[in-house]
């Protein structure tokens, strides 16, 4: 039967770094997928990631046994620590729950599995557009019908917070909202208080189901307080509501998929019950969750000093992008590139929504051997001192023709 099995697209983003690292060209760049480098254009272990690494693997005790379904303990608490805060009351009135999953991918499938199962039939899930390619996948790999909701006004590269509004607003009630909890997937464009407040309102208004998406908390402000600020509101506003988080970015733990699906409900009971149905969930789809970086990240986020540590290592991160920022705009603007830049600096997190179009894409993957998504996406992690004039001239080149 396998002759009627039709031939899948590869994926975007994890096909342009096949791509990048098939390039024999010494000068290449890699602006696609969303992972942070040096500035020797190196992927960064964390100090506080290595020196996690040295106490477990020096432990006489560290065995390979099966973890519980919905994973570590103290991973899940140290998750919902950092996302709601230490003295949310949600966490006190033991409404809190969640389970380990296989990274931010994994947190939101497991997520949207439950929502297949147990959300009212026909409910509608919106993303933004644009947004993360995955999002569609997984939602409609659940069965869900996925609509989308304006987001960034695409003139001036900025919030679209009235068609954002118009779009919630004309959502059948009860839908399933994805929301980028900050450094907002690929626009790095994200609301402002005042802004989240009235997406919370219309939210409340419609009854919509708030789950946010969380694959950058540090990233955007360099602050993890401060870029949990939205899902807190949320809270606050006493919305039931999930949070996909991964620990993929912030901790560097690319490869070893720690991620955990918060979930806030309105009461233990609740929270129990959700909790039952995602171990079902968990137990047959991955059984249960790996370990090693789920170990990794549970210790630093219940040590005091390795927590202090694992900030200083994500400022590193945040600043040097954000210095990436400032250089590639200054290069373009030095060079009198047609447009305007500004918004390369205005906007945070990982990426850039740089408003070239796929053909100048395309020119600068063919004629200069830097990759980035057609969507005119880069990932600004890619930059460094050694080739960010390369890339502004080629945008330049790519830019006038
Ligand atoms: C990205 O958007 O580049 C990252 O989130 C990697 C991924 O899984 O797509």
């Amino acid at each position: 039967f396998f002759a009627t099995v039709p031939l899948a697209p590869p994926d975007v983003i994890f096909n342009l770094t096949a791509s990048y690292k098939a390039d024999t060209f010494a000068k290449k760049v890699n602006l696609g997928v969303g992972a942070y480098r040096d500035d020797q254009g190196r992927p960064w272990v964390l100090p506080v990631v290595q020196e996690a690494k040295r106490r477990l693997l020096s432990d006489p005790n560290l065995d390979h046994e099966y973890q519980p379904i919905a994973g570590i303990p103290t991973l899940l608490a140290g998750a919902a620590k950092l996302i709601l805060g230490a003295d949310s009351v949600a966490l006190q009135e033991n409404r809190v729950t969640g389970a380990q999953t296989i990274s931010g991918t994994g947190a939101n499938y497991l997520g949207a599995s439950f929502l297949a199962r147990f959300y009212r039939p026909g409910a509608q899930v919106l993303i933004s557009r644009p947004t993360w390619a995955n999002h569609r996948n997984i939602f409609v790999g659940a069965g869900f019908e996925v609509q989308e909701y304006a987001y960034v006004n695409p003139s001036t590269l900025t919030l679209d917070l009235d068609g954002m509004l118009a779009s919630l607003n004309s959502a059948p009630e009860g839908s399933i909202v994805i929301l980028h909890a900050c450094a907002h997937n690929p626009t790095g464009v994200d609301p402002t208080e005042a802004e989240w407040a009235r997406i919370a309102d219309v939210m409340r208004a419609k009854r919509h189901f708030p789950f946010f998406d969380c694959a950058y908390q540090g990233f955007a402000t360099g602050d993890v307080d401060q870029d949990a600020w939205a899902v807190r509101f949320f809270v606050q506003r006493g919305f039931e509501l999930f949070v996909a988080q991964s620990f993929a970015k912030n901790f560097g733990l690319y490869g070893e998929r720690c991620g955990v699906l918060t979930v806030v409900a309105h009461n233990a009971t609740l929270a129990k019950q959700v909790r039952s149905q995602l171990e079902k969930l968990s137990r047959s789809s991955i059984s249960n969750p790996p370990a090693f970086g789920a170990r990794i990240v549970s210790m630093v986020l219940s040590d005091p000093k390795l927590y202090a540590e694992w900030l200083d290592n994500l400022r590193t991160m945040s600043s040097r992008i954000r210095e990436m920022r400032e250089c590639l705009r200054d290069e373009l603007v030095r060079l009198g590139t047609p447009g305007t830049w500004d918004h390369i600096v205005h906007q945070i997190g990982m990426f850039s929504f740089t408003g070239l179009t796929t053909p100048q894409v395309k020119v600068l993957r063919d004629s200069y051997h830097i990759y980035m998504t057609d969507n005119g996406r880069m990932s600004m992690a890619g930059l460094n001192s050694g080739n960010v004039a390369y890339v502004a001239r080629a945008i330049d080149e790519a830019v006038r023709q």
